[in-house]
């Protein structure tokens, strides 16, 4: 589809993963024994990184042996943290190519790659087997996909009855246009930010109950807010960061979601469902 080769290309970087080494080597890391928590400021491209992910596992009550989907795995912070703090195996799914790349390498780096695994690919066709997942996750990937319908009736297909969807997406709260670039989207031609009420609906015809929402606007703000801090004390941003993915309009993407969130027009937003 036209549009998915404009997020390939709204995602791309050309040399990230040469990129990230080189900023972890600045930060001070020990290549050759790189952590989870080192590559946490780079690999969880969503509003409060590794916390967040943190908070939406204990939501989700993930255990040890579960086999799941990450859907839009990105640079595979969260899988990586799911395999190696819950015990799960996971399975991600990315539309673009580089990341699916580097997620590889920095899986090997530390020593997960038995553990998860990286395709890349589209969520609206995963190349998956019908039933095979106990659960599927999808963080701050919806914005990017106008088909949801298709997209959950694709997760859908790929969970065993009782398997469970987890979403943390940016959603729409009030009226009003967006401003653009933002993190996920250069212009409005990629951009499919949706309500939660139509989430829930489009979920529940997809054959999903749901069981869990909840509004993380307070924990975003108060993030930004932190992250806004710690720039003004450092005199800009740390080497290691989500400024290497967002690229030279990185201020303006940050600075834009953020007025939005306070204005009240969009807010990251949980919904957990079961398939039924
Ligand atoms: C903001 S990033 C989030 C990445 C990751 N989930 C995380 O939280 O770190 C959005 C990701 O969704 C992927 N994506 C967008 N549309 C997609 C689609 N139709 N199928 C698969 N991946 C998609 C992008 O390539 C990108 O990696």
């Amino acid at each position: 589809m036209e549009f998915e080769q404009s997020v390939v290309q709204h995602y791309s970087h050309g040399s990230l993963e040469r990129v990230i080494v080189a900023a972890l080597a600045a930060s001070g890391k020990d290549l050759d024994r790189l952590t989870l928590a080192d590559l946490a400021p780079v690999d969880e491209f969503h509003i409060g990184g590794r916390q967040a992910t943190i908070e939406f596992a204990e939501r989700l009550g993930v255990g040890p042996g579960l086999s799941l989907l990450d859907v839009g795995s990105g640079l595979g912070g969260a899988s990586r943290y799911f395999a190696s703090e819950h015990g799960c195996r996971i399975s991600g799914i990315d539309l673009t190519g580089e990341y699916v790349r580097v997620a590889d390498a920095l899986a090997r780096r530390v020593g997960l790659e038995e553990r998860v695994s990286y395709r890349q690919g589209s969520a609206l066709d995963l190349p998956f087997e019908t039933g095979m997942f106990d659960g599927a996750y999808m963080l701050h990937v919806g914005m990017n996909i106008r088909d949801k319908e298709g997209l959950f009736a694709e997760i859908r297909r790929v969970l065993r009855p009782g398997g469970f969807i987890g979403i943390y997406d940016v959603m729409r709260e009030g009226e009003g246009d967006l401003n653009f670039p933002l993190p996920w989207a250069s212009s409005a031609e990629t951009s499919f930010v949706e309500s939660v009420a139509a989430y829930r609906a489009l979920l529940e015809s997809a054959g999903f109950a749901v069981e869990k929402e909840r509004s993380r606007r307070e924990f975003a703000i108060d993030f930004f807010r932190r992250m806004r801090a710690q720039a003004a004390e450092r005199g800009g941003p740390p080497p290691l960061g989500l400024h290497i993915l967002m690229g030279a309009s990185a201020q303006q993407k940050a600075a834009n979601m953020s007025d939005l969130l306070e204005r009240g027009l969009i807010a990251p937003t949980e919904i957990i469902g079961r398939a039924v």
